[in-house]
C-alpha cells in the first residue's frame, strides 16, 4: 500500500536581511512568489496534504502557498524559537497520523521532486530521520552532517561546531524526512541546550539513535537546496531557476539562439518547435505554440500565441492578447485584450486594444484602436480580410465589415459595412502651378534681402 506523507513547510522566518516590508517567501522567483515553487515540487512529488508554519504576514503567506489539488493548512508560530519549534506548531496535523512526515524550508524555490523522494524512500527502507545534505562550496553557517560508517550519527550547527568539525564540508541541506509514527515523541525530546538557545531540529538525528533509530543522510545537488537571506542571493537563484528553466525547455525541442538573454516565467509554456530569439521577457500566463516565432525584444505577458504566429521584433503583448494560427503582429506593436484572427497581419507601430481583427485582415502601420474614453473603455470589432489603411484612428465602439476597406489617414467614428470602403478624412485639395508661383515669390524676396545688404 502507498505510504501516507505529510509535507510541513517552515516559513515562519523573520526575513530580516532581506530588508523588506514583506516575508522573504514572498518574493517572486520566475514572477512566482517563492513559497509556491515549493508547493509546486511538493505536489510534483505527489505529496497534497501540507502543513504550513507561518509567522509574519501569515495571511499573506498562506495565500500565496494554495495550489489547486493540495491542500495547505496553515499553523502560527507565535515565538520563533527554532525550526524544532516551528516543526510543533503543526502538531495538530502530525497528529492525524502519517507514514513519512516531511519537513521542507518555505526559501529554497528551486528544490525538484526528486531529493523529496529520496528523503521518503529512506523511510521506506526502515530509518527514523532521512536528511538531505550537500557537498558545499563554502560550508560556512550550515549544520555539518557527522556521518560514520554510512550512518548519520548527528548534525552539528555551525555555531556549535569544534574546528575539526568545521572542516567537514557535507551539509544539512534543510530537508528532513522523519518517520511519522514516532514524530511527535521525537520532536517532544528536542530541548534548547545550545549556543543559540533554540530547538534545533537538527538534533533530531542524535535523538533517534539513542531511542534505538536509525538515521541516514542521501546526498542531492546544492543547487537546489539553496536558500536566500538577503536580495543579492535572491537574484542568483532567479539566474539558477532562468538557467535550469530554458535548459529543460531546450532539451523538449525550443530553440533560443542566446538562451541567457530570455527571461521565463514559472509558467511559461512553450511548446516544441518554437524559436524564441535574443532578448524576450516572458511575463507570467503565457503559451506559446508550435512553430511560432518570437522575434528579439519583445516583451509577453498574459498571452496565447497560436501555432505558426510571429512576434516581434520589439513587439509588446499585454494580457488578453489572442494571436490566431499564422497571425503576425511585427515591430512596434502592442496588443491588449485583443483577438488576432488567423492569417492576420498587424505589421507596424499598431495599437489594438480590446478588439477582434477577423482572419486574414490587415492593419496598416500605425494604426490606433481608440479604445478609451478617459471613462470606458470600447470594443473595435475588424471583420475578415478587411483592410484598414495606415495610420487611421478606430474610435470605439465601433465596427468594420468582412472585406470592408478604410482610406490611410482616416478617423473611423461610425460603423463600415461589409465590403464597403471609408474615407474618413478630408479629400485632397489640389492647386495646378500654386508650388512653383510659391517658390518665385519666395526666391525673389531672397534676393531683395541680398541687394539691401549690400547697399548698406
Ligand atoms: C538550518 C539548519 C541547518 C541547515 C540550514 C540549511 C537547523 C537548526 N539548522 O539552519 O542545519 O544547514 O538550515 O539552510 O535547523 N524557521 C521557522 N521558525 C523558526 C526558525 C526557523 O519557521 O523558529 C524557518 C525559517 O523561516 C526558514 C527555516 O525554518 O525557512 C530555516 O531556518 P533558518 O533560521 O534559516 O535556519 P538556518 O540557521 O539557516
Ligand atoms: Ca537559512
Amino acid at each position: 500500500m502507498e505510504r501516507t506523507c505529510l509535507a510541513i513547510i517552515l516559513a515562519a522566518g523573520e526575513s530580516t536581511r532581506m530588508k523588506s516590508s514583506v516575508s522573504k517567501v514572498l518574493h517572486p522567483v520566475a514572477r512566482g512568489r517563492r513559497i509556491a515553487h515549493v508547493v509546486d515540487a511538493l505536489a510534483s512529488a505527489s505529496i497534497s496534504d501540507v502543513a504550513l508554519v507561518v509567522g509574519r504576514d501569515a495571511e499573506a503567506v498562506a495565500a500565496a502557498a494554495q495550489k489547486a489539488g493540495v491542500t495547505v493548512a496553515s499553523f502560527l508560530q507565535k515565538e520563533r524559537l527554532g525550526t524544532g519549534h516551528a516543526v510543533l506548531a503543526a502538531r495538530e496535523a502530525i497528529a492525524r497520523g502519517y507514514d513519512d512526515i516531511l519537513v521542507v524550508f518555505g526559501d529554497t524555490p528551486l528544490i525538484t521532486a526528486e531529493p523529496l523522494r529520496a528523503a521518503r524512500q529512506g523511510l521506506a527502507e526502515g530509518n527514523d530521520v532521512v536528511v538531505i545534505g550537500f557537498e558545499a562550496a563554502d560550508p560556512t553557517g550550515y549544520g555539518r552532517l557527522i556521518v560514520e560508517n554510512g550512518v548519520l550519527v548527528a548534525i552539528r550547527e555551525h555555531k556549535d561546531a569544534s574546528e575539526a568539525e568545521r572542516r567537514i564540508t557535507y551539509c544539512n541541506g534543510g530537508l528532513m524526512a522523519i518517520n511519522g509514527r514516532k514524530a511527535l515523541d521525537l520532536l517532544g525530546r528536542i530541548g534548547n541546550a545550545n549556543v543559540k538557545g533554540e530547538y534545533y531540529l537538527t538534533d533530531l538525528v542524535e535523538i533517534a539513535r539513542t531511542v534505538g533509530g536509525r538515521a541516514v543522510a542521501v546526498e542531492a545537488p546544492e543547487e537546489e537546496l539553496t536558500g536566500c537571506n538577503t536580495r543579492a542571493e535572491l537574484a542568483y537563484i532567479e539566474r539558477l531557476w532562468q538557467q535550469r528553466r530554458r535548459h529543460e525547455l531546450m532539451l523538449s525541442g525550443v530553440s533560443m539562439i542566446a538562451p541567457e538573454t530570455v527571461f521565463l516565467s514559472w509558467d511559461t509554456e512553450l511548446a516544441q518547435d518554437v524559436l524564441v530569439e535574443p532578448n524576450v521577457v516572458f511575463g507570467p500566463a503565457v503559451s506559446v505554440e508550435s512553430g511560432a516565432i518570437i522575434h528579439a525584444f519583445s516583451h509577453i505577458e498574459g498571452a496565447h500565441v497560436r501555432a505558426g504566429a510571429t512576434v516581434g521584433p520589439f513587439a509588446r503583448l499585454r494580457p488578453g492578447a489572442e494571436l490566431g494560427p499564422n497571425s503576425k503582429v511585427g515591430n512596434f506593436c502592442e496588443v491588449k485584450k485583443a483577438e488576432i484572427g488567423a492569417g492576420a497581419k498587424v505589421n507596424h507601430l499598431t495599437y489594438i486594444g480590446d478588439a477582434f481583427v477577423g482572419a486574414g485582415s490587415n492593419i496598416g502601420a500605425g494604426t490606433i484602436t481608440c479604445n478609451y474614453d478617459g471613462v470606458n473603455k470600447h470594443v473595435t470589432r475588424i471583420g475578415e480580410n478587411a483592410f484598414v489603411g495606415s495610420n487611421s484612428s478606430l474610435v470605439a465602439p465601433v465596427t468594420i465589415g468582412d472585406g470592408a476597406l478604410v482610406a490611410s489617414g482616416s478617423v473611423i467614428t461610425e460603423d463600415v459595412p461589409a465590403d464597403a470602403v471609408a474615407f474618413g478624412r478630408a479629400r485632397q485639395d489640389v492647386k495646378p502651378g500654386r508650388a512653383r508661383i510659391l517658390r518665385e515669390r519666395y526666391e525673389a524676396e531672397k534676393a531683395a534681402k541680398k541687394k539691401a545688404k549690400a547697399a548698406e
